[in-house]
């Protein structure tokens, strides 16, 4: 057996087959103080709730911090910013620690393969990802998995570009960050990140309205459709307006880095996924700009990925089966649970 790993700003998400199936259990990567007393601590464990306490402070983590957050009208923290374990907030690795545990389990047995989705270094920040890939290695390397690591844009393409033989454009566009593979057989030719993605958005709109930054989250999640006809002062034409704004600068570094490089005279099919790739229009958008650049490299087709906030998690799973010497079968149905 083999499992895939998705550590995000927002998300963390394992991979693995069951059966026919494939598995994902996610986690949000958040956590939220609360003060300890023996009542709370009761009812936090009879609902199985995912908590530390120390110091007489109890830290919810995962899914329910979040839950607890809207109901308690507080803000949850967050282990990482723009895809990297945050230096701001100290108490960052042992929160991911214990959500990481939580979704990965205990291994079948010693040394399950296990590939990881790392961020690709940013080329407009002055960040670097080495820490963050050597501490969540070692994480899971100390829970006995035999740890391998893959740049999230190639998790991509292993995901959804088997049918070009692993050849393409893989676009991830998380919370804190987009990553871009370009490979050609499965082999990176190129992979950089770029330091926004749907945190930008929300922060950016959240500025121009006025409005809380979860709420802009909220409103954007909820579903809303890009559209260019912008109703004044609607949250919905400011989420439109930046969301443009966010197409533009990818495409436009995308650009830029290819100039820098001397790709595989073949064409390219494109792979859009992350969780902010979802809104309705994004993809016709994403295409339309693509095409209009006139990139260096030839495109065949833009496709968004099957089920975009699980799209890295099952690129994962299908690198650690490779690795294991198994097939690249990716599984018939797909099953999500907690
Ligand atoms: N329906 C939706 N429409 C638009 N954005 C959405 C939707 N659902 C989730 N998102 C956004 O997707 C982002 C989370 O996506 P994802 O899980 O791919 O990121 P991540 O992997 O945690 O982050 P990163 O890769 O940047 O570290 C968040 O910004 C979230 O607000
Ligand atoms: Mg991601």
């Amino acid at each position: 057996m083999a499992k895939g790993l998705d550590i995000g700003t927002m998300n963390i998400i394992c991979s693995e087959r069951e059966n026919e199936d494939v598995v994902f259990t996610r986690q949000r990567n958040a956590f939220l103080e609360l003060e300890s007393s023996d009542l709370t601590k009761t009812m936090l464990d009879s609902a199985k709730v995912l908590y530390i306490e120390k110091d007489g402070v109890i830290n919810v983590l995962g899914e329910d911090a979040f839950k607890f957050a809207t109901i308690f009208g507080k803000e949850s923290r967050r282990p990482m910013k723009h895809g990297i374990i945050s230096p701001k907030e100290k108490d960052a690795i042992p929160m991911i620690k214990l959500i990481v545990e939580r979704v990965l389990g205990e291994p079948g047995h010693r040394n399950e393969v296990l590939c990881i989705s790392s961020p690709a270094d940013p080329i407009d920040m002055d960040m670097n990802t080495l820490y963050h890939k050597k501490m969540t290695e070692a994480l899971a390397r100390r829970m006995a998995y035999e740890t391998h690591v893959i740049d999230e844009g190639l998790a991509v393409i292993y995901s959804e570009l088997s049918d070009y033989n692993f050849t393409g454009l893989g676009i991830s566009i998380g919370a804190g960050l987009t990553n871009v593979t370009l490979a050609y057989l499965a082999t990176p030719v190129m992979s950089f990140s770029i330091g926004r993605g749907g945190d930008w958005i929300d922060e950016q709109v959240s500025i121009t309205t006025g409005l809380p930054k979860e709420h802009v989250c909220a409103i954007k999640e909820r579903g809303f459709k890009l559209n260019f006809e912008v109703e004044f002062g609607s949250p919905d034409g400011a989420l439109s307006i930046y969301y443009d704004a966010l197409v533009t600068y990818i495409i436009k570094n995308l650009n830029r880095k290819l100039a820098e490089i001397t790709p595989p005279k073949v064409e390219f099919p494109v792979a859009l996924a992350g969780g902010s790739s979802q809104p309705n229009g994004f993809l016709k958008t994403f295409e339309r700009k693509l095409r209009d650049a006139k990139l260096q490299i030839d495109i065949s087709n833009v496709k968004q990925a099957k089920d975009p906030l699980y799209s890295v998690a099952r690129g994962c799973l299908i690198a650690a089966r490779t690795q294991e010497g198994g097939d690249v079968e990716e599984g018939k149905t797909e099953v999500s649970k907690k």
